[in-house]
């Protein structure tokens, strides 16, 4: 079967940006500007300005953005950070990596995001932060999670990688806790023409601090001399280049992943409960993408892929049943929610290129799935 509606269509969502990629190498190849230049600050200084930060730290991915973040905050040895166990696996890894413990809490059914209270049940003497992750088109409840960090005394982190541009009660994602970080990666809504990603705060040391992290630990103008240990987690010219660009646009961009998502709304909801779609009401949210929950999931995709349409699974192993964590000593049955998830999320195409027409015929698609008596 040919492909009708690719899940991630890369010619259709490269051709409006193809004469900026272009210009953008133009440019740069003929500066003498690479990396940490004039473009990466100008980059920062926007990221500061719309979302209000004092602070916007560049770095070489979102990945890199907690890394650098979570070193910042001197997290490591003996030290806990309560994450979910459902999530992309960078949310965990940079704490592991830290040498701190990624001590997993349990989602929610409705939206795959860390659930509160687990989350703070899971709080023990030695957890230094709470690191929830915006997840598909969802945000997590960062009041919820300010209060039980403000209790417990904990930092804050927001992996907000997936929600550049998005809002939650009022204030942009990423800016509710100590530190917020964005992810560049090419699929995201804001996605660049490389990995990047970017740091933002309020507190002056924490940006200084994570400003010396990102280049080998040196202090701003000081070539060779390094006051940390630290990482080459630089961004380079081109991708700032090509995002200073592309930014201007991520509100429209934005909008029309939320008019896609509200046709899915519209269409798929009448076949509650076979098949759930996400919590409706997309304003202010970033839909990154459309994760439906299908106990027949794999009949359903199987049954898609028959009419030409692609859909992904994320994330079809939960963090705690991977075997990087299997030293944190986790098994079957410690997360339902998020194993439960793991077999029944399908995310179905989306992004802001899809030709007019296509999400009605995913609709209809599905509709004919279980119009089929399934
Ligand atoms: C929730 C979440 N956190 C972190 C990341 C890491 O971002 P990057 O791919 O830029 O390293 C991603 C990206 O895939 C993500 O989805």
């Amino acid at each position: 079967m040919t492909t009708v509606i690719p899940y991630f269509d890369w010619p259709a969502r490269s051709a409006d940006w193809a004469d900026d990629i272009v210009e953008v190498f133009q440019e740069v190849a003929e500066s003498d500007e690479f990396i940490l230049k004039s473009r990466v600050e100008r980059l920062e200084a926007e990221i500061a300005d719309r979302t209000g930060a004092a602070h916007a730290v560049a770095v070489a991915s979102g990945t890199g953005a907690l890394t650098v973040i979570l070193a910042a905050l001197g997290l490591g040895d003996g030290d806990e950070v309560v994450t979910p166990a459902f999530s992309f696996v960078s949310t965990a890894s940079t704490v592991a990596l830290r040498g701190a413990r990624p001590v997993f809490a349990d989602v929610e059914y409705e939206t795959g995001l860390l659930d509160p209270a687990a989350a703070e049940a899971a709080v023990t003497e030695h957890t230094r932060a709470l690191l929830p992750a915006y997840l598909f088109s969802g945000s997590p409840k960062m009041g919820a999670f300010a209060e039980i960090a403000a209790r417990h005394s904990l930092h804050l982190v927001e992996d907000s990688a997936i929600a550049l541009g998005a809002e939650v009660d009022g204030k942009p994602a990423g800016r509710h806790g100590h530190a917020g970080v964005y992810s560049f990666f090419p699929a995201k809504p804001a996605g660049g023409i490389g990995d990047a990603g970017m740091i933002v705060t309020d507190d002056d040391e924490l940006a200084r601090t994570a400003r010396m992290l990102r280049n080998h630990g040196q202090p701003a103008g000081k070539r060779f001399y390094h006051e940390l240990l630290g990482f080459n987690c630089r961004m380079d010219e081109l991708t700032a280049g090509f995002l200073l660009r592309k930014l201007p646009h991520l509100d429209r961009l934005l909008e029309r992943r939320r008019e896609i998502a509200a046709v899915y709304e519209e269409g798929l909801r009448p076949l509650a409960p076979a098949l759930l779609p996400p919590p409706a009401g997309f304003e202010g949210r970033s839909v990154y993408t459309y994760v439906v929950r299908a106990q027949q999931r794999e009949e359903l995709r199987a049954h898609l892929a028959g009419q030409g349409i692609e859909t992904a699974v994320y994330y079809p192993r939960p963090l705690h049943l991977q075997p990087a964590f299997a030293h944190l000593g986790y098994g079957p049955g410690d997360f339902p929610v998020a194993e439960q998830l793991s077999r029944e999320a399908l995310a179905l195409p989306l992004h802001p290129d899809m030709a007019p027409g296509a999400a009605e015929q995913v609709v209809a698609a599905v509709s004919r799935f279980y119009a089929a008596g399934r």
